[in-house]
């Protein structure tokens, strides 16, 4: 079957600095030969976790809403890429809601001792992380980056890159970057041409 990559353009500013670089990834990740998706996470309706303790004996969220769509599709795909901003020295509020909703599986793996890829066979799943922000604060990437990789772990996905781009604001200011889009363009291939 054709490998398949997912995109999350997670920030609420449509085409926006991230989601840029997050289609710049996409494309070129299709270009060597994948099947991808792009959804932008503001469009969906989905709730923060109630922290109900509910999927501690079944491993998945009582809540039925637009996130189960999305923790479908991501279960499924073989790439993801996470493209976020940083928005009060951390992940912006849309992407955090989502991660807080993957409690399920960390239910899974650690309190039922089970796997979330049931698969054996399944290749080895990769992501890369991108963001950016409008400073250049040391550590500014800190936060989303901790938040970033425990998220890939939790989903059982290797997180080959985590591309961060400082002192990027107005939307649009990635394009007059001198590197970001071939860097998210080198990975987008990289996604597809590891194996
Ligand atoms: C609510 C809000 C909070 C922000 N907080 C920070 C911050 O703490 N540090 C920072 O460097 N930039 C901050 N920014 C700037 C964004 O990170 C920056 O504009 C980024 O390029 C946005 O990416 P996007 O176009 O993909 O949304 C903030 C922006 C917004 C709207």
């Amino acid at each position: 079957m054709k490998t398949s990559c997912l995109a999350l353009a997670c920030s609420p500013r449509k085409n926006g600095n991230t989601a840029i670089l997050a289609r710049h990834a996409l494309d070129a990740c299709a270009t060597a030969g994948c099947k991808t998706e792009y959804l932008y996470l503001a469009g969906f309706n989905y709730k923060p976790c109630q922290a109900c303790g509910g999927c501690n004996t079944t491993g998945r969220c009582v809540i039925k809403d637009d996130a189960a769509v999305i923790y479908e599709k991501i279960l499924t795909v073989d790439r993801l890429i996470i493209a976020a901003p940083i928005f009060s020295m951390g992940i912006c509020a849309q992407a955090k809601m989502l991660i807080d909703r993957a409690q399920q599986f960390w239910a899974t793996k650690y309190l039922l001792k089970q796997k979330v890829i049931t698969d054996a066979n399944r290749q080895p799943r990769r992501g890369i992380f991108i963001s950016c922000a409008g400073t250049t604060l040391p550590g500014v990437f800190d936060g989303a980056q901790r938040v970033a990789n425990y998220f890939f772990k939790m989903l059982e996905i290797e997180l080959m890159a985590s591309l961060c781009f400082d002192g990027v604001d107005k939307k649009g200011d990635i394009l007059k970057h001198g590197t970001a889009l071939a860097k998210a363009a080198e990975y987008g291939r990289k996604l597809y041409e590891q194996p």
